[in-house]
């Protein structure tokens, strides 16, 4: 945890007066807010979690749970937490940590800068002992989250080594919704997907997806935007990407959500996650000297 002399200081070297500042969050660690004349949203540093975003006019976008722990070692449960590099469990490896090690690190801010009316908040990960320990690659992995009338989230990662990296990563976008049962994710007509729930069988998406029980799927090799219709909040949010072939959707459900510590018992009524990721077959292969970019970019609009 920082301490409030180390977050004054952060506030002062790249806080944007009346646009964006360093403060204490929940659980005393740093977060960026931003309050933009186009949004306004919240950063942490730690895992680089963006855990608010409100585009003028609307309502919060992300779902971030009443029961989320905020303490070094723990990922907060809602926003966007960044998974990498792999998604789930390792795999040979059941003892590494779930979904990766950069969504419970502390990140370093590396710069807050106005776009016109939006802002960008960059953040970097590098790698270190404790790293190494799970992933032996030398990295700095940079996250760029723009707040503006849409919110684009951008992971970068060059390979400066001398060998070829091999990754899985995902942004693991929590949005709220008024309630599941009527919630609606239309974009994955036709397209294949492995059924976490059903021992990783591979089914065939038939239509919109509607959420009547535990739902744990990869959908393969689609760059498709989805589109997530809430008839409750009357509102779409369509989730636009870049470099992604894969799209996660996930709600726990009933029983899954009772066994989670850091969820209410019925917030998952209230949540879905669609995760812009290249996991399972598709995951990263990067040379030496290349650099690969992924992208999410989120809208949302009224009905
Ligand atoms: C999803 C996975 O992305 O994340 C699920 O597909 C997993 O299998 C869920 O249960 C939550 O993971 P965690 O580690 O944050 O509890």
């Amino acid at each position: 945890m920082e301490t409030a002399g180390a977050i004054a200081d952060l506030d002062r070297r790249f806080g944007i007066p009346g646009i964006a500042s360093v403060v204490e969050g929940n659980g005393g660690l740093p977060k960026v807010r931003i309050t933009s004349p186009q949004a306004t949203g919240e950063m942490y540093l730690h895992g680089a979690h963006v855990t608010s975003w409100k585009p003028t006019g609307a309502d919060e976008v992300l779902f971030v749970s009443t029961q989320s722990r905020w303490e070094d070692g723990h990922a907060i449960r809602g926003g966007v937490p960044v998974c990498f590099p792999w998604f789930g469990n390792k795999e040979g490896d059941p003892k590494a940590p779930a979904h990766g090690f950069v969504r419970t690190k502390a990140w370093q801010l590396e710069s807050i800068t106005q776009a016109g009316e939006a802002v960008t908040v960059s953040m970097f990960a590098e790698s270190d002992a404790n790293t190494k320990n799970w992933w032996p690659a030398d990295f700095r992995l940079v996250y760029r989250a723009t707040f503006g009338s849409e919110l684009s989230l951008e992971l970068v990662l060059p390979n400066t080594g001398t060998t070829s990296l091999r990754f899985e990563e995902a942004l693991h976008a929590y949005y709220r919704v008024g309630q599941i049962e009527k919630a609606r994710v239309r974009g994955l007509d036709g397209v294949h997907y492995i059924d976490k729930t059903d021992g990783n069988r591979e089914k065939n998406q038939q239509g919109d997806i509607l959420i009547t029980s535990e739902t744990d799927r990869v959908y393969l090799n689609t760059s498709s935007t989805v589109e997530l219709e809430d008839p409750v909040l009357h509102r779409r949010t369509a989730v636009a990407k870049d470099n992604s072939r894969t799209t996660v959707v996930w709600n726990p459900w009933v029983e899954k959500a009772h066994s989670m510590s850091d969820l209410a018992d019925d917030e998952w009524q209230r949540m879905i996650c669609v995760e812009t990721s290249n996991v399972a077959d598709f995951a990263v292969n990067l040379e030496p000297g290349g650099r690969h970019t992924m992208k999410a970019i989120v809208r949302v609009a009224g009905f």
